[in-house]
């Protein structure tokens, strides 16, 4: 059911790589919802995913970026203004990769290339969208920004390894320039910290399939879906949420309030 939630709004979304992604979901609903908006990725990830059918059934344009090339973010933002006819209200930030992951380098041994690789990618990308976005003046005010994260920001999962520290720093940039472009042109910006989700990104995690599991048996509610997330990212877009900013809101079925749950105690035999 839509509500034209986003109705006249103009975005930018960024990860949509194949169904799976959490951005695809967000793309589809943002469309249920009124909006219209540009869908980008990585050259190389355009390559490999199917974001033309995504684009065919939103009616987007496609505009290509790295996330850590500044001179291909400022083109991003600057066409995209071309393209929907105005300034930007909303942006998804779906952007995350560990190379340190991909190889399996265990926590205590990375790789610090890697390390810093991934902080660029997964981090530093969205400071330098912000930033770009901010001087183009390219964000209308009270637009919205939401990058994806996830609760190994506040603590320890052992097979996150460096995504962990660089999914602290994400939060904390979107607390540090929340500040700022809220001051200066009241734009909100905030991270969803999401449940474990069966995305390429997601999946590629050591162990990732039992620790959904797991996930979902602690979670009062179970696991929130890609579309749940999807869901919740169009009310942060929304005027319904206008003074909402510089927030890290866990979006994971009461998982990250739950010490134990019974179903993890009967699994254990301890009930
Ligand atoms: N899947 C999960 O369990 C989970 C849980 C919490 C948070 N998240 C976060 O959600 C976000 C989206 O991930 P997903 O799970 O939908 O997986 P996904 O693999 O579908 O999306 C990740 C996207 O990042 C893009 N990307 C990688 N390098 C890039 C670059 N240099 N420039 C531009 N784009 C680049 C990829 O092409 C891909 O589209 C990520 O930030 C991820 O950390 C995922």
């Amino acid at each position: 059911m839509a509500y034209n939630l986003l109705k006249g709004k103009r975005g930018i979304i960024t990860g949509a790589l194949d169904e799976n992604s959490i951005a695809w979901k967000v793309a589809e609903k943002a469309h249920e919802e009124g909006a219209t908006f540009v869908l980008t990725n990585a050259p190389i990830a355009m390559r490999m995913g199917q974001i033309n059918a995504l684009a065919e059934k939103t009616g987007s344009t496609i505009i290509p970026a790295d996330a850590t090339n500044v001179d291909e973010l400022t083109n991003l933002f600057s066409k995209s203004q071309e393209v929907l006819g105005g300034k930007i209200d909303f942006v998804l930030h779906s952007i995350g990769m560990s190379v340190n992951i991909r190889k399996n380098i265990p926590y205590t041994a990375l790789n610090y290339d890697y390390f810093l690789k991934g902080i660029d990618v997964s981090a530093l990308s969205l400071h330098k969208m912000l930033a770009v976005a901010k001087k183009l003046d390219a964000i209308n005010e009270w637009g919205s920004v939401v990058a994806l994260t996830y609760a190994a920001a506040q603590r320890t999962y052992p097979f996150y390894t460096d995504m962990a520290d660089i999914k602290a720093m994400l939060e904390s940039i979107a607390r540090s320039f929340g500040y700022h472009y809220g001051v200066e042109k009241k734009v909100r910006i905030n991270t969803v910290s999401q449940s474990p989700t069966k995305t390429t990104a997601g999946t590629g995690i050591k162990g990732f399939g039992d620790f959904f599991d797991y996930a979902n048996a602690i979670a009062p509610l179970g696991n929130a879906s890609a579309e749940d997330c999807a869901n919740f990212c169009i009310t942060l877009f929304s005027d319904l949420t206008r003074m909402v900013t510089m927030q890290n809101i866990f979006h994971d079925g009461g998982y990250s309030s739950t010490g134990v749950s019974n179903a993890i105690m009967e699994k254990m035999g301890l009930e």
